[in-house]
């Protein structure tokens, strides 16, 4: 697992087929040696002793030709002597911001919690805590480095502590840093906006400085808190490749930097942009940990390990691999627009058409009626309810169903009865007029009594109602960051606090309600991040329903977050959001990628449609472990710009699904072919008497039907049948 080798001062990280090594060189410094498949206990100094030296560069300790600028780095600290982005800046209290990072002792031990943060835990797991010293800034620095040998995965985090006498100022501290001695790699990064989240993004790296970043206050819609870094042949199957996913929720920077010599950095952290944190003599900061993948199986083999590992190390335990409940949800049904006839009517015929819970959206508290006021006012609206929200729970889970709420405890609008008790609980800054994004301000959450207050409010929520799922909304970006609760000189840590403060909440009702199944959402995709799903076992992916935009974003999705994470809903045609009309098959297919449930006017259903949904619904419950908890990989087509196909399988079931967004003529027809299955396992296509091997499957595939309309799909479900 973790090994070191007091005669090379070289230590080993070896998983099942991978290796991480890095080692201390005889100045102190860390040198980061290798990343890649498992080599063994071998010494791989040459490979920082025959880098060849440019002679400008600044000489380490007066020492001829020892340039640090040179080398790859494990943690590089500003301006000593390396030039390029340091993933360490600190300002001490002369003013000075240069540091020295060398190395003072290690200790090797199981993996701990952080303290305060969303953390991958697994009994298997070992940390490395290197403890790097400043003798002039009096600072320790400890990388926590950890491996996870099972899952083939890495993860890092820094813990920062101020030893001195004076406060200094953290101004940068990234979750890791990654030297390569190359340039020759594609970058990997999942962008978009509202409702087109997550999508792939691959371009090649050049001299300079890129990457992806948030200064939204959230992960947010723009980019995903990722990185990734692919040999240029790397495909879905094959080829090396690297990815960093960042447990964390708030502002981040993820970046690609090609300096003079051909070699890039990779790093990814907390957003030094706006942000610094005031250390006082004898505290310490802890920044959120890192998970690192690297492979040689392509994109595919890179998602497996992420689903794995999240689904095992990261989700709440509770529902990790427990079945999902297929939910109807209101909010595209009925928008703020209902009663409670409406919601019972709807209710009654999900429960006909064979789902499991009703999730009332938007607009039951308050006074809302539209997006203008009352979040803050978790009161039923009982006029509109037609009676308490208890009663209504009681008349839904009477019919058979279980009861979910909508909620947006971060927010406050200005109409509403919390924001007339506490105008001074908002995020804004002092002296200037804060601004309004859907009519709503954001709670300063980065204060204690803030925090209470909504432990508070959601506690008796959930106390007194029978609510057996919430989903947590968040539908606006921080703007005018400035906290009453912090002085002058912490104002720039509000965007963590703000985060840390979200995951004392969200960790403080989850352990008080176990049983309660947390979807998050924010604006749809805005915050689908590691953090959040070390509470919510699910996160609504995008507010884009359609079923053919969907599947750029759940192809970005899946290619890190496993299926029972992506809530993903059959809605009405023409689509809300494109205006786009597809088959209810096809709506069907594409939501069954993930955690599948409705969203639609149930009332306005023909009867065809009726027996579409039950069916639907009944082919998901028959093989509802496979499509929620199975492994999915994303299988290649024939022309990548106009199918898509994935597949979902497990030791029970090998489900196929190919879709067309466009139908062309006189195309020549094509086979789907599976992947990763074993040559000799044995298949039947259900409800028939057709056989095939695996090695069958792999090699000629399932014959696609040519399309007849646009937004054609097909479905194979097989059996896998025992040896
Ligand atoms: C956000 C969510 C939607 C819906 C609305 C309600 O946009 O993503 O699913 O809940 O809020 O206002």
């Amino acid at each position: 697992m973790i090994e070191f080798n007091q005669a090379t001062q070289q230590f080993h990280f070896f998983s099942q087929n991978d290796q991480f090594t890095l080692g201390i060189l005889p100045s102190g410094h860390l040198a980061f040696y290798y990343f890649g498949e498992k080599l063994g206990n071998v010494d791989l100094s040459y490979v920082v002793t025959e880098i060849q030296r440019a002679s400008y560069l600044a000489d380490t300790d007066c020492i001829k030709d020892f340039k640090l600028e040179q080398l790859p780095l494990v943690y590089p600290a500003f301006g000593n002597p390396d030039l390029r982005t340091p993933a360490f800046e600190v300002e001490l209290a002369d003013g000075s911001r240069l540091s020295d990072l060398r190395y003072q002792k290690h200790q090797i031990s199981t993996k701990k919690e952080i303290k305060g943060l969303p953390t991958t835990l697994h009994e298997s797991a070992q940390s490395l805590q290197l403890v790097l010293y400043d003798c002039v800034a009096q600072m320790e620095v400890t990388l926590i480095i950890s491996i996870f040998p099972e899952h083939d995965v890495f993860t890092q985090h820094v813990r920062i502590e101020n030893q001195g006498i004076t406060e200094v100022q953290i101004e940068r501290c990234m979750s890791v840093n990654l030297d390569f001695l190359s340039d020759n790699y594609d970058l990997l990064t999942l962008g978009g906006a509202w409702g087109r989240e997550t999508h792939l993004n691959r371009r090649k790296v050049t001299q300079g400085f890129q990457g992806v970043d948030s200064k939204r206050g959230a992960s947010g819609h723009g980019q995903n808190p990722f990185i990734g870094l692919l040999a240029p042949d790397c495909q879905e199957n094959h080829g090396e490749l690297y990815g960093l996913n960042l447990v964390y929720s708030g502002n981040f920077l993820a970046s690609a930097e090609v300096d003079m010599h051909q070699n890039t950095r990779l790093q990814i952290g907390i957003n030094p942009f706006a942000f610094s944190w005031a250390l006082a003599p004898g505290a310490y900061f802890e920044t959120p940990e890192v998970v690192m993948v690297h492979t040689c199986g392509g994109l595919n083999e890179l998602s497996l390990r992420y689903h794995r590992f999240y689904q095992e190390c990261l989700l709440p335990k509770k529902f990790a691999k427990k079945e999902r409940p297929i939910l109807m949800n209101n909010w595209e049904a009925t928008y703020f627009d209902f009663d409670k006839e409406k919601i019972l009517a709807l209710a009654t015929t999900g429960k006909e058409l064979g789902m499991e819970l009703f999730v009332l959206d938007d607009g039951w508290f308050g006074q809302r009626n539209n997006d203008d006021s009352s979040l803050g006012d978790w009161t039923p609206n009982e006029e509109k309810l037609g009676g308490s929200l208890a009663e209504l729970i009681q008349a839904i889970c009477h019919l058979g169903l279980d009861f979910g709420l909508w909620i947006e405890p971060e927010m406050v609008s200005p109409k509403s009865h919390l924001f007339q008790a506490h105008p001074d609980w908002i995020i804004r800054v002092a002296q200037r007029e804060p601004q309004q994004v859907r009519h709503q301000y954001v709670l300063d959450l980065s204060r204690v009594e803030v925090q209470d207050y909504l432990i508070e409010v959601l506690t008796k929520l959930l106390t007194e109602n029978q609510i057996s799922y919430v989903k947590w909304d968040m539908n606006r970006n921080i703007t005018d960051a400035g906290s009453r609760g912090l002085s002058p000189n912490h104002q720039q840590e509000l965007g963590h606090r703000y985060i840390v403060g979200l995951y004392r909440i969200l960790a403080t009702i989850t352990e008080r309600f176990s049983e309660l199944l947390l979807e998050t959402c924010a604006g749809g995709g805005g915050r689908f991040d590691p953090g959040m799903l070390a509470y919510s076992a699910q996160i609504w992916t995008s507010d884009d329903t359609d079923a053919i935009e969907r599947l750029a974003i759940q192809e970005g999705t899946s290619l890190l977050y496993p299926q029972a994470t992506m809530s993903c809903h059959v809605s009405a045609v023409p689509n809300h959001q494109v205006g786009r009309i597809t088959s209810l098959k096809t709506r069907g297919i594409v939501a069954q990628q993930g955690n599948f449930g409705y969203e639609l006017d149930l009332l306005a259903l023909s009867e065809a449609e009726k027996i579409e949904i039950s069916r639907q619904i009944s082919e998901y419950k028959a093989y509802r472990r496979t499509m929620q908890l199975g492994r999915l990989v994303r299988l290649a087509v024939y022309d990548a710009t106009n199918e898509h196909g994935w597949q979902q399988e497990d030791e029970d079931y090998l489900i196929l699904n190919h879709v067309f967004v466009l139908a062309k003529a006189n195309t020549v027809p094509k086979r789907l072919k599976a992947i990763n299955l074993e040559n000799n396992a044995r298949y039947q296509l259900v409800d028939s008497q057709r056989f095939f091997t695996g090695a069958e499957l792999m090699s000629i595939g399932l014959s696609i039907p040519k399309p007849t309309t646009d937004f054609a799909s097909t479905r194979w479900i097989l059996r896998k049948l025992e040896e």
